[in-house]
């Protein structure tokens, strides 16, 4: 097996330290690593494997040699080295939402579409954290009986949306407690002891950017056909880490809720916590700093004939982004497709 040159853009944000641990965690073989920031992190300290490197500032020269890139520095910085990444042969595994749609850019998650990796052309894409677990949980359930019809209701963690997001969480508590005024800057709306029903901008059919990701990723990364009624409504809660998904789905063919709980028993990826009775069931917490996408609460769903509803929840910083991304990583080093 060959092993690559590869850099990690965007080390010093929350998902980038997220990658470089896994990267770590997994083993992922390689010849040469390097960490790539903005100019305002460049000479950080990283430690890493027991080596201490230093962040550099991402600059089009930083890609030669470099074989595989690991990208969560945004859109617009993922637009502007995508072309001088593939110029030099690299391949671009990336974590913005900039190139997910694009016809002959692969949106993969791992061990569920690997067979798309094949196709692609320099540049492959990590779907957004509320889809990404989802997938896990629907394919083998699709594999069986067919989705007709999705509904998901997102909770999502602040985490979400970066550092400062984060941070901004934990002002808005101290100064709601201690009584004082606080200005939010990330969110439109105060985050602490708030449920907001808006993540990123509203698109013309009322749907937000967020919700309408779900929708049409789900499609793509399931080959589920266009039409296909999907419909989301995502929420932020003042959570830090960890996405929970309320999720309703009409099947074509039948399925009881004891099919569906051993099937995703024996699913890559998935654990079920399903227990009622003992008031067992997974919550944020169980989710937050692991690998599993939990499931619980199955029941079949009253509105629907042949429907199941269940409760999803994972950390959306691995299974979301940093995860997935290094898994990504990995296929394609033992597809040899770098
Ligand atoms: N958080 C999540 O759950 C999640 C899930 C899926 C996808 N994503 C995506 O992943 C990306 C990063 O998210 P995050 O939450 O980690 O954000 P973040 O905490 O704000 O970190 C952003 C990172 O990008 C770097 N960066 C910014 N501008 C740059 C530039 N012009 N050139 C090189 N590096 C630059 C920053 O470097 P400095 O330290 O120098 O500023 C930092 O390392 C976004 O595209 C986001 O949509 C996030």
């Amino acid at each position: 097996m060959r092993k690559p040159n590869i850099a990690i853009l965007g080390a010093t944000g929350v998902v980038g330290r997220e990658i470089t641990q896994i990267v770590d965690e997994m083993k992922i073989p390689y010849n040469e690593i390097k960490f790539l920031s903005s100019a305002k992190s460049a000479g950080t300290e990283i430690k890493f494997q027991g080596k201490k490197y230093i962040v550099e500032e991402a600059k089009p020269e930083s890609f030669d040699g470099v074989n595989i890139v690991l990208a969560s520095a945004g859109g617009s910085t993922s637009q502007k080295f995508a072309p001088e990444i593939v110029k030099r042969g690299g391949v671009l595994i990336d974590n913005s939402s900039a190139f997910r749609m694009e016809e002959d850019v692969p949106l993969v998650i791992a061990n569920v579409n690997d067979e798309d990796l094949k196709k692609h052309k320099g540049i492959i894409s990590n779907p957004n954290c509320s889809t990404s677990q989802l997938m896990l949980v629907l394919k083998p359930l699709h594999e069986k009986a067919v989705i007709k019809r999705l509904l998901v209701s997102t909770y999502q963690a602040v985490s979400g949306a970066g550092l400062a997001a984060m941070k901004e969480l934990t002002a808005d508590t101290k100064a709601n407690l201690a009584g004082e005024p606080f200005e939010n800057k990330c969110f439109k709306k105060p985050i602490s002891f708030n449920v907001i029903p808006q993540i990123d901008v509203f698109c013309e059919n009322g749907y937000t950017k967020e919700e309408m990701k779900v929708v049409n990723e789900t499609k793509k990364i399931l080959h589920l056909p266009s039409d296909l009624p999907i419909s989301c409504t995502a929420v932020r809660v003042p959570v830090y880490k960890g996405h929970s998904e309320a999720v309703d789905i009409e099947f074509e063919k039948e399925i009881t809720p004891d099919e569906v709980r051993e099937i995703l028993k024996n699913s890559f990826g998935v654990k079920v916590i399903d227990n009622p009775d003992n008031y067992e069931y997974p919550t944020t917490r169980d989710a937050a700093g692991v690998d599993p996408v939990f499931v619980g609460r199955i029941r079949k769903n009253l509105a629907f004939k042949n429907g199941i509803s269940l409760w999803c929840v994972a950390d959306n910083l691995r299974i979301g982004a940093a995860l997935n991304t290094v898994r990504i990583c990995r296929k394609v080093i033992e597809m040899d497709l770098f």
